[in-house]
């Protein structure tokens, strides 16, 4: 399908690389032109000429756990492109360390740019959102936090739980305005992000406990993405949408085996 997001205009924060820059290929796909918010200028530079440069895909500096940036991002997709339909809030960080290792500097660091920047963002595109009636704000969570977790995701957790619980409360609260607010929760996905800060054996583990086998792409996040950006999801707000494989099913480790039961 082609063109389910013609016309419209997209924030996408942490979109240089990863799953965001697989979100922003998504969506230019099918019509949209977007602004890439990002720390990484060279990255992000190169994803928003791939796309086909400045009349499809911007770059913007962003460093979006700070008010002033997320305001700017918005700002440039009003002055670019003229409007804004979409604001994706993807970029998070992902520090595996212990609890009892966790300094008040690197805690607050995970949560400001995962929960923080996720608050920001909604709170700069509510603005142009609210004055034309319509807009798709989309968060992206993780299965880590709400559903599961494993050692070392003490503050990310926290973090993702954070977004479902805003995801509900800005729902409510924008649902007046004609603006939707959803989430999703990728599994395993791979990504260099995900690959610099794991080992090979760590990653087979990881693609062991996924029933389909394998861990996820970052096109497979943002297909779900478009999905809630798009029209096709107009009556759905306040949720998320778990992309996981079937990870959170098994009830045991032995749950890829015939006789496990
Ligand atoms: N990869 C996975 O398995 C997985 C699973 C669940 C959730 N997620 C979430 O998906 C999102 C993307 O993850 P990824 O694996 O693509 O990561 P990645 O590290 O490959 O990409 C993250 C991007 O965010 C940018 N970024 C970091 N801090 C930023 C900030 N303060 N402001 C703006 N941009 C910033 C980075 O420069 C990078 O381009 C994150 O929110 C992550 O928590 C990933």
């Amino acid at each position: 399908m082609m063109n389910r997001l013609a016309g419209r205009v997209a924030v996408l924060t942490g979109a240089a690389r990863g799953i965001g820059a697989a979100i922003a290929a998504r969506f230019v796909e099918e019509g949209a032109r977007v602004v890439i918010g990002d720390t990484e200028t060279a990255a992000g530079e190169a994803t928003a000429a791939a796309l086909g440069g400045p009349e499809k895909a911007l770059f913007v500096a962003t460093d979006i756990s700070r008010e002033a940036d997320a305001e700017a991002v918005v700002a440039r997709a009003l002055s670019a492109f003229g409007r804004l339909d979409i604001m994706v809030q993807n970029a998070g960080i992902y520090p595996l360390t212990l609890i009892e290792d966790i300094s008040v500097a690197e805690w607050d660091a995970v949560l400001g740019v995962n929960l923080r920047g996720t608050f920001l963002a909604a709170k700069a595109a509510l603005k142009p959102m609210r004055a034309a009636g319509y807009g798709r704000m989309v968060f992206t969570s993780s299965i880590t936090g709400p559903r599961v977790t494993s050692p070392g995701h003490g503050h990310y957790g926290a973090s993702k739980a954070g977004i479902n619980g805003f995801i509900r409360s800005a729902a409510l609260e924008f649902a007046p305005y004609g603006i939707t607010v959803n989430g999703v929760e990728p599994g395993n996905i791979l990504t260099d992000g995900m690959k610099a800060g794991r080992s090979p054996q760590f990653i087979a583990g990881m693609e062991a406990a996924v029933p389909l086998g394998r861990l996820g792409t970052p096109r497979e996040v943002a297909d779900a993405v478009l999905f809630l950006a798009s029209d096709d999801a107009g009556f759905i707000t306040g949720t998320t949408v778990i992309v996981d494989g079937g990870q959170l099913l098994p009830e045991s480790r032995l749950a890829r085996e015939p006789d496990a039961a």
